[in-house]
């Protein structure tokens, strides 16, 4: 349950900030190579339009840590300037009655007219933006050393029918087939691609947005289930808690021969001056090629009881609206821009196809909300069905009862 009843004692609290200096604390999770990378341009905007950055970076990838602590800061009258917040939770957040109005710096920068209007939406609570987005990720994705698989005499998989055979070739020549890091977002991450691989688009609508009690009790459910666990034999034994940029590297040093992971992957890469099509390859996740699982980043702001606040935040929302940072924050975040507008001409194939693909399947179909990156479904749901899925890959579950599990799980409010 989100309901933490924040509104009262932020307000009551809000005095507690001292007043004066255009200070914008900014909470994020982006702390491995490439994503650090990103937030230091981040900074370097806030900064160059006369504000002051405090850094507040929660460490653990998919952001569960961050959350956690930002809801304690919140109930202890601590907000900060602005925090990294996605999806249906940026409506929660406005819920409780303790987010700033952005409306006068989206005026007057066209927000409206420049975001799509899902997008737009989805940074709005009752109308009025309390978030600004930053990015759009790709999280269907694969991520192969080409030179591994061709020292196997494998083929890369382009179904999940395709794989075990190649994950065969990759183990008994030495390679650790699958880069994974054991941790619940990262299996749920695995989870929703073999989701939309197996189950195609459609399947997943209705069983990871819409949560249709059918498709989730469904045989293509089982299949699912049945297709993840042929994953686990194809990690290493020390995957257990592995950070997921750990096992990126692992794909860069020429251990492993791909990972599942989404675009924030790239950013490891490219800080590691690794060159897409040869050093490594970027393609869709087995039988996903004509979809696209979105994730996108976002902030929310606070309010802020110090004067000088309204105008620090929208300093801040500007910066990570405008062109330039757009450009230089994707090209090191493995993402693509979200606004219109931003010439991709610096940017690599990957992100080409990444922007094709997004504007193709939003008008032909096949465009879905990401459940592991809290896109689709409140982060409660979501957490609830997580927590089955990593049950399921650590234990040896039949996967009728884990079918059974999920059901029952999607239906926590
Ligand atoms: C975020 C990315 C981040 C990744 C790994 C995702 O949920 O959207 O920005 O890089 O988690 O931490």
């Amino acid at each position: 349950m989100f309901k933490l009843k924040l509104a009262a004692i932020a307000v009551a609290t809000l005095g507690m900030h001292a007043a004066g200096a255009a200070e914008v604390e900014v909470l994020h999770w982006w702390t491995s190579g490439g994503e650090a990378k990103s937030a230091a341009e981040l900074k370097k905007m806030v900064e160059a339009r006369g504000n002051k950055w405090k850094d507040f970076a929660v460490a653990g990838g998919g952001g569960e840590n961050a959350m956690t602590v930002l809801k304690s800061r919140v109930v202890s009258g601590k907000a900060p300037t602005a925090a990294q917040v996605k999806g249906p939770s940026i409506q929660e957040w406005g819920a409780e009655g303790v987010l700033a109005n952005l409306d006068g710096t989206a005026k007057a920068n066209n927000w409206d007219g420049l975001l799509p209007g899902v997008v737009a939406n989805v940074m709005k609570y009752k109308g009025s933006y309390v978030a600004v987005p930053v990015n759009v990720h790709r999280v269907n994705w694969m991520w192969v050393n080409p030179e591994v698989f061709k020292k196997a005499g494998a083929e890369v998989p382009k179904t999940w029918a395709d794989f075990p055979a190649a994950a065969e070739k990759l183990q008994k020549a030495g390679f650790v087939p699958v880069a994974h890091g054991g941790q619940p977002w990262q299996d749920f991450t695995v989870f929703e691609s073999i989701v939309l691989g197996v189950g195609g688009a459609k399947f997943y609508e209705d069983s990871m947005v819409k949560l249709d009690p059918k498709a989730l009790s469904s045989p293509t459910m089982e299949k699912v289930f049945d297709t993840f666990r042929s994953v686990r034999k194809y990690i290493d034994k020390d995957a257990a808690n592995r950070d997921w940029n750990l096992a990126t590297a692992m794909i860069i040093n020429g251990k492993a021969g791909m990972q599942f992971m989404g675009d924030w992957a790239k950013g490891e890469f490219t800080a590691a001056g690794k060159v897409p099509g040869k050093d490594y390859l970027c393609l869709p996740a087995p039988g996903t090629e004509k979809s696209f699982t979105f994730n996108i980043d976002s902030f929310i702001v606070f309010k802020q009881q110090a004067a000088d606040a309204p105008k620090a935040q929208s300093d801040f929302a500007a910066a990570v609206m405008s062109p330039e940072f757009q450009e230089v924050f994707n090209l090191n975040k493995g993402s693509i821009p979200v606004r219109s507008g931003v010439s991709m001409a610096k940017f690599d194939d990957c992100a080409k196809t990444s922007a094709k693909d997004f504007t193709d399947t939003a008008k032909g179909g096949g465009l879905v909300p990401s459940i592991a990156h809290q896109m689709a479904v409140p982060a409660s749901t979501s957490g609830a069905m997580q927590d089955v899925v990593t049950s399921f890959f650590n234990s040896n579950q039949a996967s009728k009862d884990a079918v059974a599990k999920l059901a029952a799980a999607a239906k926590t409010k």
